[in-house]
């Protein structure tokens, strides 16, 4: 729910790959300002993009809060800056969920089925949140083993991965891109009136998104950092142009 007060950003509390995790004055509410790092193949390979930061804050911003006017609870509270986005403190089930609707990356490479081939269904997958273990791929019993989630998590883990693919599938498909696939987070509020509540996390965005133009299948997402495929700056640029309808915004240098 959000507050009357905007809320002020406080402490630094973690530094991620392309995020920073601040404290605010408001209990249950954390700050999270997006950097332009870029990283691939976990974190060896390294880059400054600029404008990358301003490209996913507000392409997630704006997905997230589609995401909730369509029934889906999410961490997003409000957008006090370009570049940040006040949220649900939420405590991180370390179960990333990725949703794939054509094989690509991973997968192609795991099963040896080609990439772009079109799958039969939404095929979902568990990967326990890792970086010292490289994000292995898990299944839910280890995940209940391991304690990392209970069975009524994952089963709304799923439903809602689900959910969220049917709802981006249509929206990228609006700017003629197809999606190959997506990682989710969630995470469980931590606030009094919201304990346990399960609450969509982190971020939308074509970092952690397959997008593949229609027709010509060229990259909009981070493929093109990682297989050096042309500039990542250019190609989040146009994506954000695509999205919003007009050029993003010169850079105030703030
Ligand atoms: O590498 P893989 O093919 O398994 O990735 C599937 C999808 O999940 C891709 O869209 C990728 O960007 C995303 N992903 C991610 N973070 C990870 C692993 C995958 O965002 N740690």
């Amino acid at each position: 729910m959000a507050t009357s007060d905007s809320p002020t950003r406080k402490a630094l509390r973690y530094t991620g790959k392309a995020k920073e995790v601040y404290d605010t004055d408001q209990p249950g509410l954390v700050w999270i300002h997006f950097t332009d790092g870029a990283t691939a193949f976990n974190g060896v390979k390294k880059a400054t993009i600029a404008d990358k930061g301003r490209v996913n804050a507000a392409i997630s911003a704006h997905i997230f809060e589609r995401l909730e006017a369509a029934g889906v609870p999410t961490h997003l509270v409000a957008t006090p800056g370009p570049l940040d986005h006040v949220c649900h403190e939420v405590e991180i089930i370390p179960v990333e969920v990725v949703v794939r609707n054509v094989a690509a990356g991973g997968l192609s490479k795991r099963l040896g089925i080609e990439e772009g081939t079109v799958l039969p269904r939404p095929l979902v997958e568990f990967f326990y949140k890792s970086d010292e273990l490289n994000d292995p791929l898990i299944t839910h019993d280890i995940a209940l083993m391991m304690g990392w989630a209970e069975a009524w998590e994952l089963a709304y883990l799923e439903h809602a991965a689900l959910e969220v693919n049917d709802f981006l599938r249509d929206f990228w498909g609006e700017f003629e891109l197809d999606l190959i696939d997506f990682k989710l987070e969630f995470g469980r509020a931590t606030a009094p009136g919201q304990r346990g509540r399960i609450l969509l996390a982190d971020e939308i965005t074509p970092d952690g998104s397959r997008l593949w133009e229609r027709g010509t299948r060229r990259r909009f997402d981070k493929d093109v950092f990682r297989r050096d495929l042309g500039d990542l700056g250019d190609t989040y640029r146009a994506l954000f142009a695509r999205v919003f309808g007009q050029d993003l915004p010169a850079a105030t240098g703030a």
